[in-house]
């Protein structure tokens, strides 16, 4: 087992370059099984869930040849074979195979997902979409077994803004016969980027990032060549690691307009921003406001930023109230945070930090994010060394991050436990 160490309060100074978003990849992978010839995917993370993506893929008889940031995915050769075990239990996103495998072959059997459990994640709306298409959706010993005689467009109303649900039915309605509306539809950018795929691949999509999103079936898709988007959450972590260590930053390869939320709660501490085409300057001050936050579905605060966030604020001089209304109780960090001197507590969905200094421990990261914000909190921390456990949670989000942070000046060493 490894561990991460770090031995903190340097402040980071430099260029970090941003990768594809995870959480975008790991649906344009499952979605390039709908193509009938070649998709190329540019701009890849390399990271353990998509290692695991491109194991499902071959066990279904794709042809998938990864080489550093570029994945070619060739699915002619793909099959219809049930998944209850394996590496969809691996991974939380393997529901997208769900609606890939329905869309492709109207019929999947799909082992209920693993992931991040930071609680109970429900995929009633992913369901609802897939009966609303036409399909019969049953749970048989853990395993969703799904099957439509013939998909048909349909309205789907959904009753939270899932950006799972609304990638799903997007996937399962690609090929269906007639039109579908998603209403509700999460506005997510990783939705766009699935959306664009899609629509390169001979998919007639409209309205993806707003509320109503509107397919039309077709019978065929094509393969193409797409480059991935930034990763939003990885460009928002080195930024509050950045600020958290007073330092001076230039975050590359992102899109500006996706971080609005973050930009703005940071300037409202007093952290100086600078905003470039496709690249963000964060620098640091001695001192920095409370702010109260709220994390919420996109354009709002990302939830994936609440925890990272939490450490930051740890920073900030007086109180600050951080509210989670996507997720209610994404605060396993929170206890983690305490055992390094923080001083929060959590009050439902809200956690009232109160500024203070951290100190060096030996803690454990129970999910990714909650993995992001206790490096963060490691880098604030000047005497002794923090170790964090649990760095497999971290690798499932953050390629290179050691040496992201090595580069940046930051002292964090991998050991082996
Ligand atoms: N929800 C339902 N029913 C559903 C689906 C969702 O009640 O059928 C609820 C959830 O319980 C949650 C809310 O709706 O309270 C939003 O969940 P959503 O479906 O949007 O989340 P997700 O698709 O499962 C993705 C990301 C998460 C990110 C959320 C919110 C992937 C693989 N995961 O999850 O990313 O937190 O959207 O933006 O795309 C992460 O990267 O650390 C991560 C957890």
């Amino acid at each position: 087992m490894e561990k991460l160490m770090i031995t903190g309060g340097r402040p980071l100074q430099g260029t970090v370059s941003i990768s594809g978003a995870k959480n975008s990849a790991i649906a344009l992978i499952p979605a390039a099984i709908l193509a009938e010839s070649e998709v190329i995917l540019d701009n890849l993370p390399l990271l353990s869930d998509v290692a695991v993506y491109s194991e499902i893929l071959e066990e279904l008889g794709a042809t998938v040849a990864w080489e550093g940031s570029q994945m070619k995915i060739d699915p002619s050769s793909i099959k219809s074979i049930p998944m209850p075990n394996g590496p969809v239990k691996k991974l939380r996103a393997s529901y997208y195979m769900m609606g890939a495998m329905l869309g492709r072959f109207k019929e999947a059997i799909i082992g209920l997902p693993g992931g991040c459990n930071f609680e109970p994640r429900p995929i009633d709306q992913h369901i609802k979409g897939f009966e609303a298409l036409g399909a019969t959706v049953t749970n048989e010993h853990g395993a969703i077994h799904l099957y439509a005689k013939e998909l048909r467009g349909n309205k789907i109303y959904l009753d939270v803004s899932s950006v799972g649900a609304t990638i799903n039915i997007m996937l399962a309605a690609a090929r269906a016969k007639g039109a579908t509306i998603i209403e509700n539809a999460a506005k997510e950018p990783e939705i766009i980027d699935v959306a664009t795929l899609l629509n390169s691949m001979g998919a007639i999509i409209k309205g993806a990032g707003t509320e109503t999103i509107r397919i039309e079936g077709v019978s065929e898709l094509h393969g193409c060549r797409h480059s991935i988007i930034p990763d939003r959450i990885q460009a928002g972590t080195y930024m509050i690691a950045a600020a958290a260590t007073r330092g001076n930053v230039l975050i590359d390869n992102v899109i500006p307009k996706h971080m609005e939320a973050l930009t703005a709660k940071m300037q409202e501490m007093g952290i100086g921003i600078e905003e470039y085409d496709e690249s963000i300057r964060v620098l640091g001050a001695s001192r920095y406001e409370h702010v109260d936050v709220k994390a919420l579905v996109y354009p709002g605060f990302a939830t994936d930023l609440q925890s990272p966030m939490t450490s930051l604020l740890t920073q900030a001089q007086g109180v600050s109230v951080l509210s989670d209304f996507v997720y209610s109780n994404r605060f396993k960090h929170v206890p983690e945070l305490v055992r390094m001197g923080a001083k929060i507590r959590v009050e439902g969905r809200s956690a009232i930090i109160e500024g203070g200094r951290l100190n060096a421990a030996k803690v454990k990261a129970a999910d990714l994010r909650a993995g992001a914000a206790l490096v963060i909190a490691g880098l604030t921390v000047s005497e002794g060394v923090t170790e964090v456990t649990g760095v497999e949670y971290i690798d499932r989000g953050y390629d290179h991050l050691v040496s992201n942070l090595r580069h940046l000046g930051a002292d964090v060493w991998r050991q082996t436990e």
